[in-house]
């Protein structure tokens, strides 16, 4: 199966640039989208339908497509406006295709990669927008650091879950918005963010559901094939343990018409990988 894998294309701060079309598209099967394509997932669920229109896309919101907005309130207009398409907005949820399963989530982060969750969630507090421009129950309130907390550990739990069930011949595609793993320096276009008191905001480590035979008592947890993610606006390929990692996220810009840079210089509109 042929994945065209994509993130952080950021519509809202692009200009001039869309996605390739006709005869411009690569060879693929699935698109995948791993968040931050715009503020809205619903508006993002009618960018994507316009643009690809017989075949299946994987959704998965990033932390852009809250703001301005409440987090659920979008997730839900999004998967109503996906409902009965070929647009799958997966938040904690699998779609099988063919017979690859798809989990995906936005994931957020457990804040503890440099040891300390406490201050990471004050410093991702006090200076994030995440926790500015984000409302949680019915708009009546901001979203918080332990929100994302609270919503990174179910996650977590879920993907757990889908990497314990028996899978015979098939495969799993974990897709996430926030990194599975620290920075690997020698790979990140950029550093991706490079304020490192923010990076257990970007990022947390999973690379244990990487590594075969990790049980924490309750089964044994098969690592997946493939983890996609986005957010820190990297272009990433490895191997870790059992699983291919990837990004491919373009990230902001181009900011001109007539330009044709954008935040990730290494990104490539065109990336498909096998599956
Ligand atoms: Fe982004
Ligand atoms: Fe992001």
């Amino acid at each position: 199966m042929l994945l065209w894998i994509l993130s952080d294309l950021h519509v809202e701060l692009t200009r001039g640039w869309d996605l390739p079309s006709g005869d411009a598209q690569p060879r693929f099967d699935v698109l995948v989208v791993a968040g931050d394509l715009i503020p809205r997932a619903e508006r993002g669920v009618k960018w994507l339908r316009e643009r690809v229109t017989d075949r299946p896309i994987i959704y998965v919101m990033g932390n852009h497509e809250a703001y301005g907005t409440d987090i659920q309130r979008t997730f839900e207009e999004a998967k109503a406006s996906a409902e009965g398409t070929h647009v799958y907005v997966l938040e904690n949820e699998t779609v099988c295709i063919g017979d690859v399963t798809f989990a995906g989530a936005t994931l957020w982060t457990d804040f503890a990669l440099k040891g300390d969750a406490y201050r990471a969630m004050m410093t991702a507090g006090d200076r994030m927008n995440d926790y500015k421009k984000i409302r949680i129950a019915a708009y009546q309130r901001r979203f918080l650091p332990h929100h994302a907390l609270t919503r990174h550990l179910k996650s977590r739990a879920f993907l757990k879950n889908e990497m314990r069930r028996p899978r015979h011949e098939g495969k799993l595609v974990v897709v996430t918005h926030h990194a599975p793993l620290p920075e690997m320096s020698h790979q990140a276009s950029r550093g991706g963010n490079d304020n490192t008191g923010l990076d257990p905001a970007y990022r947390s480590d999973l690379r244990s559901l990487m590594l075969p035979g990790s049980d924490d008592g309750r089964g044994a947890v098969r690592p997946p094939d493939l983890c996609i993610y986005g957010h820190t606006h990297e272009s990433f390929d490895a191997v870790i343990g059992d699983t291919r990692v990837v990004s491919n996220a373009k990230g902001y810009g181009p900011w001109l018409p007539q330009q044709r840079t954008w935040d990730n210089p290494r990104f490539d509109p065109n990336l498909v990988i096998e599956i």
